[in-house]
């Protein structure tokens, strides 16, 4: 058997192979983040056949203040419990299990969107964006707050039927923020060593489990790079894999940092692999990798040399819906 095609049993996750479809902004939400046909429709579309060992859905706001765009999906409000089902729906009659993204944008907004200034660890523009807004910097109380937010946003995830969670720490969003030596200024048990910048992730983590339990899936999207100077190291990158290992994680899911999901000048494939790759030697829960992976053969060689447990494959499904049957059925012959 390929190795791409290979279940996976994590915790009450049942995987029917490796291949995960990655959270993918699609900006189909109503304007309150509400889900529409038209979004219904198209993880309908990509999920068909249930080829997909996991689909992680976009990333959805846990709070008003956290509101990375326009049209994006809110996990915010109790409302938005009925139509997140629906969501989970469509991917289960589909065929795969479901897992849904929770974010916040930190200084990764605008007040034009949010209706506030955006917040963040410390007051320093964003780098990973162009034209962003100087960000007021959180107290204690604050991040307490966003912490509740996520677990009860979690809950409705749960709720809504979804079975797991990923919390969004990539891409230059708050909890990125936090990681990042370039926006996280902090002198407080915030900032500082590792262990102080990723004291959010945890408390985010505890708040989290106490609402949905210990056997419900949380995945941490963790940000492995931001291939700028001054950033966030490797080192960083797997000590903190590490903590969230020993705090409750059940799948690492590696991207990058302040530099987004690509690698600006980096033009091979696999571009976060060699990180993922570090990350899995020091971790025994499962690695996701995704970037930069085009193929079903790069896929399944990626898992052949045991560089992560399991391949995420973005734009190539964005461009074609049947990228994962026909990267399965390649394997099964
Ligand atoms: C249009 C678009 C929207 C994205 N939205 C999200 C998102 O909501 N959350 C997230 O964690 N990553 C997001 N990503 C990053 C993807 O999950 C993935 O990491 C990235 O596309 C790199 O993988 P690929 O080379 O296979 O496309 C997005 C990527 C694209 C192209």
């Amino acid at each position: 058997m390929a190795y791409l095609t290979a279940p996976l049993t994590i915790g009450n996750l049942h995987l029917k192979n490796r291949l995960v479809m990655p959270p993918m902004a699609t900006s189909k939400a109503g304007p309150d983040g509400e889900i529409t046909p038209e979004l219904l429709q198209y993880y309908d579309e990509k999920t068909r056949g249930g080829y997909f060992g996991m689909v992680i859905t976009e990333h959805s706001f846990v709070s008003a203040d956290g509101k990375a765009s326009a049209n994006q999906i809110s996990s915010a409000d109790d409302d938005k419990v009925s139509g997140l089902s629906q969501l989970s729906d469509v991917i289960h009659k589909n065929g795969s299990p479901a897992v849904l993204q929770l974010n916040h944008a930190g200084s990764g907004t605008k007040q034009s969107v949010t209706g506030s200034q955006p917040v963040a660890p410390s007051p320093v523009m964003n780098p990973s964006k162009a034209e962003m807004e100087l960000p007021h910097e959180l107290t204690h109380r604050e991040i307490e707050r966003i912490a509740n937010d996520f677990a009860n946003a979690a809950l409705r995830g749960k709720q809504a039927g979804f079975d797991g969670v990923e919390i969004h720490s990539c891409h230059g969003y708050l909890l990125d923020q936090f990681l990042s030596p370039l926006t996280n200024r902090r002198t407080d048990e915030y900032g500082g060593k590792i262990e102080d910048r990723i004291r959010i992730h945890l408390q985010v983590l505890k708040a989290v489990r106490n609402m949905v339990g210990r056997d419900f899936p949380v995945l941490f999207r963790l940000a492995v790079t931001d291939y700028m100077d001054g950033g966030l190291s490797l080192a960083d990158s797997i000590a903190a894999a590490g903590l969230l290992e020993a705090a409750g994680t059940d799948i690492i899911d590696v991207s990058g940092g302040m530099c987004r999901y690509t690698a600006p000048g980096i033009e091979e494939m696999h571009y976060f692999t060699n990180q993922a790759k570090a990350i899995r030697r020091v971790v025994s829960i499962p690695v996701v990798v995704t970037g930069g992976i085009k193929t079903a053969k790069a896929a399944e060689e990626l898992l052949q040399n045991h560089d992560a447990d399991l391949v995420g494959v973005g734009r190539a499904v964005l461009h074609d819906s049947n990228w994962a049957k026909n990267a399965v059925k390649s394997l099964s012959v």
